[in-house]
């Protein structure tokens, strides 16, 4: 998420530290900061926004050394600030540490650590890892980073270094962290990028792996402190490949992404079996849920809907940022404002919430800090990391992910009973999602079948009908090709009159009460001539079977969250097909990723 670059051996390290923050830039950030042992004292400058401000920043400051760390921030915890910026430092200004990932437990390990007399400043999480190794050095970093690290619960690709000791320390858990080894210098980065012009050699950190460098040696170990055996790596992709972790653009890594991502949304909400989220919400005084996003977003907005009033009961309603604004919609005192973003700066978006005014809202949204973040009264950040192709993937799973959480939330703030059958099928989702991707070659196969197709039809029912509009959009905005999502039974009032054998239909069917509905929709297609894509759970079905034209087998999981399940091979498809046509995935033409005007 972060980009982390650490560097000890003989050359001056700002320059070097400097050039590594600009390699990291194409993840998105939005503060950066560097610390140094210079003089035998640490100095740390942090700057919001662009490196080259850290770097004019750093001019004429007088700092120099052979040591040192940096880090560009996407904010987790807290807003863009040169206070949350990284690094950060004990109450004594004498241990730096730069942190990626989130720290579930940060919340209790604050009030013990400002009970012994720390003084935590920022609103980050990263920073009390700093006050915790404070707390455990007795003049040996290593051994206080150990001790620190076993008391943290989450997850951390964490570098420190401390001002009486000639060594980096870095330690994992969860969050990427590599070794470069060079001549009589090492070098420690997230993110292969920001030192391949030094070095090719490189390790691998293994979670719960903690290593020491010097200038001239690397030593591997594992918690209790004992040497393990690494293997030394050559690096064999040039910049570029690394930048998209060897995809071949932002759209697909990001599609491989969301197994994480989820896990990082639900990372510490839900604990024997109760779901946690930091804020006082009373159900019970709800009138109804308004729901208001744009685009995708909108999407995860209607399966919102769907799940809050099977889960919790509570009454729901679902507009377009942009009709809410200037329909004079009614809000009652006691209604609840959901706005859905993943940049948090959709201007629809935005007006939609300010006009709210007397009702409580609550944002759903990635970038911290950003204008929806900051103006809800309420919130859920997705910790999907920063999102950089267009077509918006993991923030839409992500969203998807929150809303079973906050549904789930209100039902049990309703003292209503947790459906446990289902909380542990969402323990699953990642690794049946997984499941999916391991089969992308046989949609890459199906897909290029589509490549001259000019019409498509996209067909669901229930919670899966919005994820056959987010299918329908994801292919028009980034293959140029014509798609409508439409709920299955409704293809008999017009759409049907469009099918022939040219026309592509994409039927999402699990088993279930709809199941013979939706095959009696799949049989008038196929009486027409059309091309059914199917997408399914039961592929062994016989009529199925008989009626597609392809099948994509997904694996089974429960009603509520199979729009998780179902939304990757729609994802896949038109990420393949507008490759096969040669198209720039990331950039579709005509397309912002941040639409900031009307
Ligand atoms: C589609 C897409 C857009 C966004 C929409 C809202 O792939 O990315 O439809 O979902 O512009 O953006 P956010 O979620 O940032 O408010």
């Amino acid at each position: 998420m972060c980009g982390i670059i650490g560097y000890i051996g003989n050359k001056e390290v700002v320059p070097i530290l400097i050039n590594g923050l600009k390699r990291l830039e194409y993840r998105g950030y939005d503060s950066a900061g560097i610390c140094v042992l210079s003089q035998n004292k640490l100095e740390t400058v942090k700057k919001k926004g662009q490196i080259t401000e850290l770097e004019n920043e750093l001019i004429g400051r007088g700092i120099n050394g052979t040591m040192g760390i940096a880090h560009t921030r996407w904010a987790t915890h807290g807003d863009s600030s040169v206070v949350n910026a990284h690094p950060h430092l004990d109450c004594k200004n004498k241990i730096a540490i730069i942190h990626n990932g989130i720290i579930e437990n940060y919340g209790a390990l604050k009030k013990i650590l400002e009970a012994g007399g720390h003084k935590i400043i920022s609103d980050t999480d990263s920073e009390i890892v700093a006050h915790l190794i404070e707390k455990f050095y007795n003049g040996n970093l290593e051994e206080a980073v150990i001790k620190a690290i076993k008391y943290i619960e989450g997850t951390f690709g964490l570098v420190v270094i401390c001002e009486s000791e000639e060594c980096i320390i870095a330690a994992r858990r969860g969050s990427p962290l590599i070794i470069g080894i060079g001549d009589d210098e090492m070098f420690v980065t997230s993110d292969a990028s920001a030192i391949l012009e030094y070095t090719r050699k490189v390790i691998y950190i293994k979670d719960d792996e903690i290593v020491t460098l010097t200038k001239n040696s690397y030593d591997v170990k594992n918690l209790n402190g004992n040497l393990v055996n690494s293997e030394i790596q050559e690096i064999k992709w040039n910049l570029k490949e690394i930048e998209k972790a060897g995809f071949k653009h932002f759209m697909l890594k990001e599609i491989y992404e969301q197994p994480h991502s989820i896990e990082n949304t639900l990372r510490g909400r839900i604990r024997d079996n109760k779901i946690k989220l930091s804020f006082d919400i009373d159900p019970k005084l709800i009138n109804k849920i308004i729901i208001t996003a744009c685009g995708t977003s909108w999407h995860s907005a209607l399966i919102g809907k769907y799940l809050i009033e099977k889960i919790s009961g509570i009454e729901t309603v679902v507009d377009y940022a942009s009709e809410f604004r200037y329909r004079n919609p009614i809000i009652k005192d006691n209604d609840l404002l959901i706005a859905i973003s993943q940049s948090g700066e959709t201007a629809d978006t935005l007006a939609a919430l300010r006009v709210a005014k007397n009702c409580k809202t609550l944002g759903i949204v990635n970038v911290v800090g950003s204008s929806i973040a900051r103006e809800v009264d309420f919130g859920i950040y997705l910790h999907a990391g920063p999102e950089i192709g267009v077509a918006s993937t993991k923030a839409f799973t992500c969203q998807v992910t929150a809303l079973i959480l906050f549904s789930l939330f209100l039902r049990q703030e309703l003292g209503l009973e947790l459906d446990s059958k289902l909380i542990n099928e969402l323990s699953l989702i990642s690794e049946k999602i997984n499941s999916i991707l391991d089969k992308a070659d046989k949609i890459q196969e199906i897909s290029t079948n589509f490549k001259d197709a000019k019409n498509f039809l996209y067909l669901g029912r229930g919670i899966n009908f919005p994820v056959a509009l987010e299918g329908a959009l994801k292919l028009k905005e980034i293959s140029y090709i014509h798609a409508e999502g439409y709920p299955a039974a409704e293809m008999k009032h017009g759409p049907i009159a469009l099918i022939d054998e040219n026309m592509f239909i994409v039927f999402i069917i699990n088993r279930g009460e709809i199941f013979e509905k939706v095959i009696s929709n799949m049989q008038e297609v196929r009486a027409r001539g059309g091309n059914i894509i199917t997408i399914t759970d039961c592929p062994e079905d016989e009529m199925i079977k008989k009626l597609s034209n392809f099948i994509i087998s997904v694996p089974q999981t429960q009603e509520e969250l199979s729009p998780l399940i179902n939304v990757i091979p729609l994802q896949l498809m038109s990420y393949f097909v507008a490759d096969a046509k040669g198209l720039n995935v990331d950039k579709p033409r005509n397309l912002a990723k941040s639409v900031t005007v009307e």
